[in-house]
């Protein structure tokens, strides 16, 4: 494992659309346990491919209880809403308050190519909306409703 460089805000890369994952091998491991070393090195709690600069589909978040990881996710069910503050790794020093579903319903893969359906709630869910938009480009602060300062 490796603890890989995260690309920041003003790098065309965190606007583009990942591509699907296709081959479910070696190099996809490496890549998603590079992810969560690097994800858990700068204390985050989630981590998108495209902030360590490879488009592909292919999350990380860990909100306290393990590791989950997210390869090629389909979401399934968005309900409710929640509104909250949120931060981003390839945004350092800021925060914004961002209205997200309160539970999602998502399928995705394993880094074996195994499928899976997960329903998140919460703190959880927003983690896992954050991260699946970065995989169309989205940053949240493109959804912000408030701005904040982290504080000095
Ligand atoms: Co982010």
């Amino acid at each position: 494992m490796a603890t890989r460089k995260i690309v920041k805000l003003g790098d065309d890369i965190l606007r583009k659309k990942c591509r699907e994952v296709d081959s479910f091998d070696d190099k996809l491991a490496s890549l998603i346990s590079d992810m969560a070393e690097t994800m858990y090195r700068y204390d985050g709690v989630g981590l998108a491919a495209s902030q360590v600069g490879i488009l592909r589909r292919v999350f990380v978040v860990d909100i306290g209880d393990g590791l989950h990881e997210f390869v090629n996710p389909t979401m399934l069910e968005e309900c409710g809403t929640q509104i909250g503050p949120e931060g981003c790794l390839s945004i350092s020093g800021q925060q914004g308050t961002v209205c997200r579903p309160k539970k999602v319903k998502i399928k995705a893969f394993d880094r074996y190519g195994k499928e899976f359906t997960l329903t998140a709630e919460d703190y959880f869910a927003r983690a896992i909306c954050h991260e699946n938009d970065h995989l169309d480009g989205v940053l949240y602060i493109d959804k912000i409703s408030q701005e904040e300062d982290a504080g000095e």
